[in-house]
């Protein structure tokens, strides 16, 4: 299937601009293609649930505008967080302290802390984190994460559930987990897992229901507590690639509800929450950059000036995303390049082998699908400042993080 934002890469007049206006790296995120992902996500968990919630993946795009874009269409909009920063994203997008829950690993006690005072939902990753969570004060509810022995993601780096992977409490300590709670006076409670990234079987979703529901029904009938909210975290995939089919989210959350509520039916039934990230912002954002230098060497090098630093994702995971020329796309392919970066580690790629039209320095091109984990995990490596955002309104730039400067970089150095 045809990315959703080929028409807009299409218009080299807009990308001109967008260049002319704000330079090149820049990360641009349709505004359009936002408020439709997270529409269509809204719309099928209302088909099925009666009570649930969106928890956004602040870490997938922590830009305060774009969590302020969401928010504006989706009102009850809640926030999945994993630190103390992006729980001050949250706040900064318009999003109610009450509306966030938030999941730590091995988070320190000022981490434990922060969550506390802000009276965010707290989710433990662990027992261990009850007892330093407690020295700081006992929250009226609580949730643990549950790693129910398996997982699956696009990359094994990104399977979360399983016997290799760090998070969550695993099935044979998770009743303890809520008896220790419950002793210590915690009166509601929550269960969240997550088990991967990127899944685009459909299948996947309703089977990880089943599983947690049947810790639900061990945890309720050993502990004799009712469980406020299920949270069945993120992982909804997309497709990098044209081959790749895009999740019927009708269908998931179809097969989800069937397993929830044929188990809740003559009980109270909780909220279902889940903690889309990808899938809400991963499609929506472009990432532009130009083309800074061509190599013939033993392979054909295109040198842009976006690199690792700007996008992890091919450099840590082998991802693949879709490269165009701007205002370009119909162009017979003529040569197979690797596209590169500035940085000095030979990993810095950001497509490899790729069939690819004609191309100058100067040129512009398009790294399609990095709205999500991309401004979001760039960094400064090099010592190369950070990429602007912009997001796109039908004709309207709207500058949304202006680009790094050198001099930002050093900011909080102090030279003795
Ligand atoms: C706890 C938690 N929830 C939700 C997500 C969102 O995942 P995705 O972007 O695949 O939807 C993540 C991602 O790492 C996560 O760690």
């Amino acid at each position: 299937m045809h990315h959703p934002l080929l028409n807009l890469i299409k218009n080299k007049k807009l990308f001109t601009q967008v260049f002319k206006n704000f330079g090149s790296p820049t990360y641009a995120y349709s505004k359009k293609q936002l408020i439709r992902n997270v529409s269509a996500i809204n719309k099928a968990l209302k088909a099925n649930f009666k009570k649930f919630q969106i928890c956004y993946t602040i870490k997938a795009n922590s830009n305060p505008h774009i969590i302020k874009t969401l928010k504006s269409e989706i009102p009850h909009l809640g926030a999945d967080c994993s630190s103390p920063g992006e729980i001050y994203a949250a706040g900064l997008g318009g999003i109610r302290p009450n509306d966030c829950i938030f999941t730590g690993n091995y988070e320190s006690n000022e981490d434990l802390d922060y969550a506390y005072r802000k009276n965010v939902h707290i989710n433990l990753d662990d027992i261990n984190s009850f007892h330093r969570l407690k020295k700081i004060g006992i929250p009226t509810e609580i949730s643990f994460r549950l790693n129910p022995g398996f997982g699956k993601g696009a990359f094994s780096q990104v399977v979360t559930g399983g016997k290799n992977s760090k998070f969550g409490v695993p099935k044979h300590k998770i009743i303890d987990a809520y008896k220790l709670a419950k002793e210590n006076g915690v009166k509601e409670f929550g269960i969240q897992c997550m088990t991967g990234s990127g899944v685009l079987d459909p299948n996947y979703f309703p089977k990880l229901m089943e599983e947690i529901i049947k810790n639900i029904d061990a945890i309720m009938k050993s502990v004799d507590i009712k469980f406020n909210h299920v949270s069945m975290g993120g992982g909804f995939g997309i497709p990098y690639d044209d081959n790749q089919t895009p999740l019927n989210f009708d269908k998931v959350f179809k097969g989800v509800s069937d397993t929830f509520h044929s188990f809740f039916k003559n009980k109270d039934i909780p909220e279902l929450w889940i903690e889309p990230g990808k899938s809400v912002v991963g499609n929506t954002g472009v990432l532009l950059a130009s083309v800074t230098g061509i190599k013939k060497s033993y392979k054909n090098f295109v040198g842009l000036d976006a690199g690792m630093e700007t996008l992890m994702r091919p450099a840590l995971y082998n991802a693949f995303h879709r490269v165009y020329k701007i205002g370009d796309l119909e162009a017979p392919y003529s040569e197979i390049v690797d596209f590169t970066g500035r940085i000095c580690e030979n990993t810095d790629r950001l497509a490899v082998e790729r069939p690819f039209p004609s191309i100058q320095e100067g040129d512009l091109i398009a790294i399609m699908d990095a709205g999500a984990y991309g401004f979001s995990m760039s960094h400064q490596f090099c010592t190369r400042p950070k990429a602007a955002e912009i997001l796109i309104d039908g004709e309207k730039l709207q500058l949304i993080r202006k680009r790094e400067t050198i001099e930002d970089i050093f900011s909080k150095c102090e030279i003795h």
